[in-house]
């Protein structure tokens, strides 16, 4: 009856869904039938903030000519304008004075959080827990939408296996089947259960596609990337943020086998319109139309605006090339006016279904605004998706959680008062100086002597979005105070890592140990102290041989937003039991990268006591920390793993015992490999994977399906295949550690 009952809604809701899809496709055909070219080519053009539209119209120049745009509606969306007062007053110029009073779609970069900064989304990803990631872009939703916004540019679902690639901050780590259920998560948040909801927003994929594997980790590089890896590795997240509704996709600005993703058709229109059935629109990378020039794809602005559109890339950000060429080109007979109708269809059906059209100033609601920035809720879900995202990488003989009195501690390092770089990079929207420090996070625990030295500056000047960031490699006369107070001291806390825009856009680094003198730093107060723990804080996976030999506990913290030092602190004193795991290899060695866990075994993969076999002759083949890896306060048991085949189906269940003294999570992990293919597959593959709680003591037996989902591939003709054949199976708390079963396929 209940089964029944179910059904029944979703029926009823599927055809509510398709009766509303059809009134919004009559409407935009009657739109578009009253829709000159130039109004139409007006939807596929957006501009940047340029002015301040409260104050007086500007008198001459391009801003002139872009007030003039919005107003006789050659413009379809802005972006990086916010507030809601100041997006009502952008939004009554389009709606008030052009023809047909089109509203604009108004987009941002929000990332992480909006005002009320979340971690990174790479650290986020190490929480590996969907339900916290979501609520996480819902918050971020609810605090943008509040200021006017109704799109942004996230979730970045990029797979990147390069540490040295300043973006791998923004996405979700190395891995297809955890970086697929990160982007759906962040797709349902951003843009909930009901679009036209005052709170919602749309969301965007981006950057489609393979951004991530950029040449050698620089950022815009090339990207050569073969078959088997474009299918089964950097698409797939593409393809669950599409099937989780997204509602556009932004192309990118590097090539991928030759071609400008913004100029690809196959990407663009064959496989993301044509076979996956996309319905929304893409919207070009800032200025990408105009960069497939340098490319040395397009010979100027005119050939660039040919290719761009014809591809399937609807909407032109920042190059100004729509608007000055495509009426003309379609005059001509170079783009068919159904590519540029087809567009426009995109771009206003987004816009219906946002409900833009029945109330464009809905997100316009400064009394709303004022109530939900830094709301006190929004606070509390920071903090929470902050204290998942921790990662435990190393705790000798039990040196965390710290004593709570009684102890002289020592707080050493140029990040522990740093009040901006836990922020991170790519928070847009977010004031400076905000984040709770580490400093401030341990001084609520009133009852230990706590003492501050920050030892070594880490940069020479402040850094801001823009700039470069310049370290501080000379002055290193803070050291000597540090190594005193740790003299003195029970434990050292020492927090180092990156400064907030050491990762990001733009920020590619070929070095990627600690920064600056904290190396020095680091050694000289373990020569005074070596009962130390490192905090981390970071934007990326680092390089850190020494101090994971040399220093007993380590905890990753990259950049956790506004609540770092509070949720640092938890950790710290065990009053949360940390529970992230990787999302990313951590390498020994630059050298080593890309590293990853998900790799192919070659003809050659050894070891060997004769020389020729895959390695290297001065640095070993295994990661510092490997994918899926963290550690917590106690400890858990992996036993009885079995395994039953029914068909193609195949059920595993393990059973996980908390074996230590304290409550905890873990991060059950099932991964496979497919032994012999006709294409040949990784050594491992996360297929499935559960966070629970265990108390202690307790044991609880977690069930996997593998269906052909899970056991088939993407062959090198794109096809998906599901091959017979033996499997191995392993399950457990990271990559390295499993238990290991088989099955046969037949
Ligand atoms: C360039 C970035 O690559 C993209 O991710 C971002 O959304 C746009 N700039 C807009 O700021």
């Amino acid at each position: 009856m209940k089964y029944i009952n179910i059904l029944l809604i979703v029926l009823l809701i599927n055809t509510m869904t398709n009766a509303q899809d059809k009134t919004i496709e009559a409407k935009i055909d009657a739109l578009l039938s009253e829709m000159t070219l130039q109004e139409k080519v007006g939807q596929m053009n957006q501009y940047s903030s340029f002015f301040d539209v409260t104050g007086p119209a500007p008198a001459e120049g391009e801003n002139k000519m872009r007030y003039e745009h919005i107003k006789t509606g050659q413009v379809g969306s802005m972006l990086n304008v916010r507030g809601a007062k100041q997006v009502r007053e952008m939004q009554k110029l389009a709606v008030e004075n052009s023809r047909l009073g089109i509203p604009l779609i108004f987009g941002f970069d929000v990332i992480h959080g909006h005002k009320t900064v979340s971690p990174i989304p790479l650290a986020e990803a190490a929480s590996w827990d969907l339900e916290a990631i979501e609520k996480s872009a819902r918050v971020a939703a609810t605090e943008a939408a509040a200021e006017g916004l109704n799109w942004t540019f996230a979730p970045m679902v990029d797979i990147s296996r390069d540490a040295r690639w300043g973006r791998v901050m923004e996405g979700a780590g190395e891995d297809p089947y955890l970086g697929s259920r990160i982007a759906e998560a962040r797709v349902r948040g951003f843009q909930g259960d009901d679009l036209t909801a005052d709170n919602t927003i749309a969301a965007c994929a981006k950057h489609f596609a393979a951004y991530g594997f950029a040449e050698s980790g620089k950022d815009y590089n090339t990207a050569d990337v073969g078959i088997s890896t474009l299918y089964n590795v950097v698409l797939p997240p593409f393809k669950a943020a599409k099937d989780a509704g997204v509602l556009t996709f932004m192309n990118s600005f590097n090539e991928l086998n030759g071609i400008p993703a913004t100029g690809d058709e196959f990407l663009q229109r064959d496989l993301l319109k044509g076979e996956w059935g996309f319905d929304g629109f893409i919207v070009s990378d800032w200025g990408s139309i105009t960069e497939m020039i340098p490319h040395g794809f397009a010979a100027d602005g005119v050939h660039a605006t040919e290719i761009a559109a014809n591809a399937g890339s609807d909407m032109d950000m920042q190059s100004y090339l729509y608007i000055a060429h495509l009426e003309k080109l379609v005059e001509e007979g170079k783009v068919d006016e159904a590519k540029i109708d087809d567009a426009v269809r995109r771009i206003l059906r987004v816009k219906y279904k946002l409900g833009l059209f029945d109330d464009p100033y809905k997100y316009c609601d400064e009394v709303r605004e004022k109530k939900l920035i830094y709301a006190p809720e929004h606070k509390a879900a920071a903090l929470d998706i902050a204290k998942k995202s921790i990662v435990l990488l190393k705790n000798e003989k039990n040196t965390l959680p710290l004593a709570k009195k009684r102890q002289k501690i020592a707080l050493i390092g140029p990040l522990a008062d740093d009040k901006t770089s836990p922020l991170g990079n790519w928070r847009l929207a977010a004031e400076n100086n905000i984040a709770v420090s580490v400093l401030e996070g341990m001084q609520a625990y009133k009852k230990n002597k706590l003492t501050h030295e920050k030892g070594v500056n880490l940069v020479t000047e402040d850094t801001y979005f823009h700039a470069h960031v310049k370290l501080n490699t000379t002055d290193d006369k803070g050291i000597d105070a540090a190594v005193a107070a740790a003299k003195k001291a029970d434990v050292v806390v020492m927090v180092l890592g990156e400064h907030g825009m050491q990762s990001g856009e733009g920020r590619s680094r070929a070095n990627i140990g600690l920064p600056g003198l904290q190396q020095q730093l680091l050694e000289a107060v373990h020569a005074a102290n070596p009962n130390i723990v490192l905090v981390l804080m970071n934007g990326r996976p680092l390089a850190i041989p020494w101090a994971a030999e040399n220093v007993p506990a380590i905890v990753e913290t990259w950049h956790l937003g506004i609540e770092s030092g509070n949720a640092i602190a938890q950790v710290l004193y065990g009053d949360y039991n940390p529970s992230g795991k990787l999302p990313m290899t951590f390498p020994c060695d630059v050298g080593q990268v890309p590293i990853y866990y998900n790799y192919k075994n070659t003809g050659r993969p050894g070891p060997q006591d004769v020389v020729f076999w895959s390695h290297y002759t001065d640095q070993t083949n295994a990661p510092l920390y490997p994918f899926g890896y963290g550690l917590s306060y106690t400890t858990f048991k992996y036993n009885d793993l079995n395994i039953n085949k029914k068909g193609n189906i195949v059920n595993v269940s393990v059973n996980v015992k908390n074996t230590g003294k304290t409550d905890g999570e873990e991060v059950v992990q099932l991964y496979i490999r497919d032994r012999v293919a006709s294409v040949t597959r990784p050594v491992q593959e996360l297929k499935g994977f559960e966070k629970i709680m265990l108390k202690s003591g307790e044991s609880q037996t977690i069930q996997f399906m593998l269906t052909d989902k899970e056991l088939g591939f993407y062959n090198n003709r794109g096809k998906f295949v599901v091959e017979p054949g033996a499997f191995d199976v392993m399950v457990g708390g990271s990559s390295a550690e499993t238990l290991k079963g088989e099955f046969e396929l037949e």
